[in-house]
């Protein structure tokens, strides 16, 4: 493993490292109470989000260094790259233009000298037209029936950022349908679909990016032979399927219509695909009107991304932070923590983009890096998880910063739920922040009657250490528009992170090797022989499976 070390290549990294030296002594209660301005001058407002953060253990002048550090990584230069169609994807040579997915504006936008902007009008045309065949019960099964269930049959992007999008949109659902999502090839999860689902009514989406992922090509095969099961005649298939890909030929093999094709290029990552073609499933669920808010959302974060000052932009300021305690700090991890059920997915998501954009140790002239990259990410949804894993952000040994998000209002107000909803962010962010000293909890046991003795005994263990950095995002409530903007603020800081690290973050060789393994070991499990050319530990394990599968 790479030590912690500062990106030392970077010129302002020396300050860095003194400045993170000298604030190693410094509490972040002291810093609020040193100064009553510090809640002004750390927030910041962006496409419908509120940026708090001012508990992390930032100074003005960590702040300017940070930012000095993505100019010398040459920051805007990259940015303008991405947005202007450069293949920055180097090693598929790709350009990587999901934000154009999203963009509303007249300009055109190049690659390999055609403008592609009219297709995607093009598809975003046929997506509305798709939607409202569905939902006005034009778009009939092989019986005659209207379409009332709808599957996505997807894996990774082509999954993770459609059922983030279409939970945190729940109150936009639209009436008369149910949504279903068939992702991994344990066959338990398509069972439990297809046990809810009636063949006469169901529209199955085949979304994937190269059209050749195992998990769903085999399901939806396997929804293909149920449908035949279930009495749909060959012919008739077609109007129970639809495809989305690059690999148009794949969908054609495959026996779906091309009329319920949609198209997607390569320069759309699989984990940035939601804004594509991919999010048909998004537009059936909530309408296509409510599916374009949600992309005007995404686009008025990269406007935001484009225009602001590095130092006052929402995204090169996660991002920075980041890397302050990744690379300068001992950071390993970085939890996403929801204080709202409808966006109990974004943390999943957030795992992809950042993981698989992150998850490498390769500059692009092929030398390793030798500071640590992507930060490991996780979290989970309040106030559940206060019971469950706070304690160790609380109390525990690592330095683990956490994004509360916890918008400031509730699509359903019951009583007082919401405001205790977002108090527990608020407590949990500020507990975080000042913990509990020693003095203080020896004087609240003392309250109490306690002895001396006893007090003694347990006051270390109820000690707060504190000093625990946290961000809180707070938009006034989660709409089509700032779900995305935060998917789109996220997909920013990944990406100027990545440049931090000079990485290529839209590969994803790392994925790849367990892939030809596995093709390679069903054949030992499909074989009637022991195998006993593999490791011992292979041997033994397809041995034991046979045991159980003869
Ligand atoms: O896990 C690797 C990966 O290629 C992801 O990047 C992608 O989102 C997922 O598999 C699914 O790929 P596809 O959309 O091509 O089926």
């Amino acid at each position: 493993m790479t030590s912690p070390s500062a990106l030392d290549h970077f010129p302002v990294s020396g300050n860095l490292t003194a400045l993170q030296k000298e604030l190693s002594n410094t509490h972040l209660r002291d810093l609020f109470a040193n100064d009553p301005s510090r809640f002004d001058r750390y927030t910041l407002e962006a496409a419908g989000l509120f940026l708090d953060y001012s508990k992390h253990l930032i100074n003005d002048e960590v702040m300017a260094s940070l930012i000095k550090l993505a100019e010398e990584a040459g920051l805007p230069e990259k940015r303008t790259a991405m947005f202007s169609g450069e293949k920055i994807n180097y090693t598929e040579k790709r350009a990587v233009l999901h934000t154009a997915l999203r963009n509303f504006g007249d300009a055109p936008i190049m690659v390999d000298g055609e403008d592609i902007m009219p297709m995607i009008r093009d598809t975003r045309a046929r997506m509305k037209a798709m939607t409202e065949q569905v939902h006005s019960g034009d778009w009939l099964g092989h019986t005659g029936k209207p379409v009332k269930h709808i599957v996505n049959i997807g894996i990774g992007g082509s999954y993770l950022g459609l059922k983030t999008a279409i939970n945190a949109m729940t109150p936009y659902h639209v009436a008369g349908f149910e949504h279903h999502f068939v992702a991994n090839i344990d066959p338990n999860e398509l069972s439990e679909v297809l046990r809810k689902v009636d063949p006469e009514t169901t529209l199955f989406i085949v979304a994937s990016k190269s059209f050749s992922t195992l998990e769903t090509l085999q399901n939806a095969q396997a929804a293909r032979a149920w449908m035949i099961e279930k009495g749909c005649a060959e012919q008739d298939i077609r109007k129970h399927f639809v495809a989305i890909s690059t690999n148009l030929n794949a969908i054609d093999q495959f026996g779906i219509a091309q009329e319920n094709t949609l198209p997607l290029w390569d320069w759309v990552g699989g984990r940035y695909s939601l804004w594509s073609s991919i999010g048909l499933l998004t537009s059936m669920v909530v309408g296509y009107d409510n599916f374009e808010r949600m992309l005007k959302g995404a686009e008025a974060m990269d406007q935001h991304f484009c225009n602001a000052p590095l130092a006052e932009n929402m995204p090169v300021i996660t991002a920075m932070l980041g890397v302050w305690y990744q690379n300068f700090m001992g950071a390993e991890s970085q939890a996403f923590i929801s204080y709202d059920y409808f966006l109990r997915d974004l943390p999943g998501h957030l795992q992809q983009v950042d993981m698989e954009s992150n998850g490498k140790r390769t500059r692009e002239d092929g030398s390793t890096v030798n500071y640590q990259t992507g930060a490991v990410i996780w979290g989970g949804t309040g106030t559940n998880d206060q019971h469950a894993y706070h304690q160790l952000l609380h109390q525990g040994t690592r330095l683990i910063p956490v994004d509360f998000i916890a918008p400031a209002t509730t699509h359903n107000p019951i009583g007082e739920q919401h405001p205790w909803l977002f108090t527990n962010a608020l407590a949990q962010s500020q507990a975080m922040m000042q913990g509990k000293t020693l003095e203080e909890v020896r004087e609240e046991l003392s309250a109490t009657g306690m002895s001396a003795d006893e007090i003694e005994r347990l006051a270390p263990h109820k000690v707060i250490p504190g000093n625990r950095p946290n961000s809180m995002i707070v938009p006034e409530k989660i709409t089509p528009e700032t779900t995305g903007a935060l998917i789109a603020m996220y997909e920013h800081k990944v990406f100027v992170q990545g440049v931090i690290w000079q990485l290529n973050s839209f590969d994803q060789w790392g994925v790849e090797l367990g892939k030809v393994l596995g093709d390679r070991l069903i054949e030992k499990i499909r074989s009637k022989d022991e195998t006993t050319d593999q490791d011992s530990s292979t041997n033994g394990l397809i041995k034991r499976f046979k045991q159980f599968n003869s």
